[in-house]
């Protein structure tokens, strides 16, 4: 099973992908996540992506297709994956309808999470992100139980540099131009659920379970 978590930045889509991922025995699969190891390990594609996050602005999609279909071949991804960040436009998606139509799969559903422009900043501005498994937290609405460590493994807690302000206000405007296309995409695939991405996180994920059934 293929399935598209799709939203703004500061959506929910990293937090509702490891729930997500859990309940349904899937590998989560984040861009995102992705080029900040790679940035991390100092590798050729880290140095690459580095300055197009560092503006908010989205990575080439040469360098993000090949990243991301690779990842999708790997044995871990055999029956699936919960996408998170990708596709970011209309190209990358056809890239992946194409890869995943020569193994004869598709994706299953895509779920777009629906966050007013408000909610997403006050996200964004408070977030912190385990070094070590990537997960988020945020310092009014989901704090740790120990300040500056994750709950799940003990990793140190970061603050993004692109959830600056002014970056963030970037990643918005190419999201709206670049990304939120995909939802007139998918939608007219057959394959969108649009789910209320505001209020309680367990109260969503049961939403995004309950649409996916
Ligand atoms: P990426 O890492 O994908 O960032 P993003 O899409 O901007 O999304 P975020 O990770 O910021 O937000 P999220 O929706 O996952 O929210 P989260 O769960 O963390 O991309 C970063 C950069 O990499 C891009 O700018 C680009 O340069 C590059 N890139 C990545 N993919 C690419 C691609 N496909 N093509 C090209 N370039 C690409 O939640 C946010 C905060 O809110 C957290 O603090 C969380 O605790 C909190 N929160 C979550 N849910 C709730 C809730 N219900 N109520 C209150 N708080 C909540």
């Amino acid at each position: 099973m293929y399935i598209i978590l799709l939203g703004a930045p500061g959506a929910g889509k990293g937090t509702q992908a490891v729930m997500l991922a859990e309940k349904k025995k899937l590998v989560q699969v984040a861009s995102g996540d992705l080029f900040r190891k790679a940035l991390q390990q100092e590798t050729e594609l880290g140095k690459k992506a580095k300055a197009y996050m560092e503006k908010g602005q989205l990575v080439p999609d040469e360098i993000t297709i090949q990243m991301v279909l690779e990842r999708l071949a790997e044995p871990d991804c055999k029956n699936g994956a919960i996408l998170d960040g990708f596709p970011r436009n209309i190209k990358q998606a056809k890239a992946l309808d194409k890869a995943l139509g020569q193994k004869s799969r598709a994706i299953d559903k895509v779920v777009y999470i629906k966050v007013s422009e408000g909610e997403l900043i006050k996200r964004l501005g408070g977030r912190w992100i385990c070094r070590k498994c990537q997960a988020p937290y945020h310092e009014v609405d989901s704090p740790p139980k120990t300040a500056g460590k994750c709950d799940r493994c003990g990793g140190e807690l970061y603050q993004r540099t692109d959830d600056k302000p002014a970056t963030v206000k970037k990643r918005l405007k190419v999201y709206f131009e670049e990304t939120a296309p995909l939802i007139k995409y998918y939608q007219g695939a057959g394959k969108l659920l649009e789910i209320n991405g505001e209020g309680n996180v367990s109260d969503i994920s049961q939403r995004i379970l309950a649409a996916l059934h």
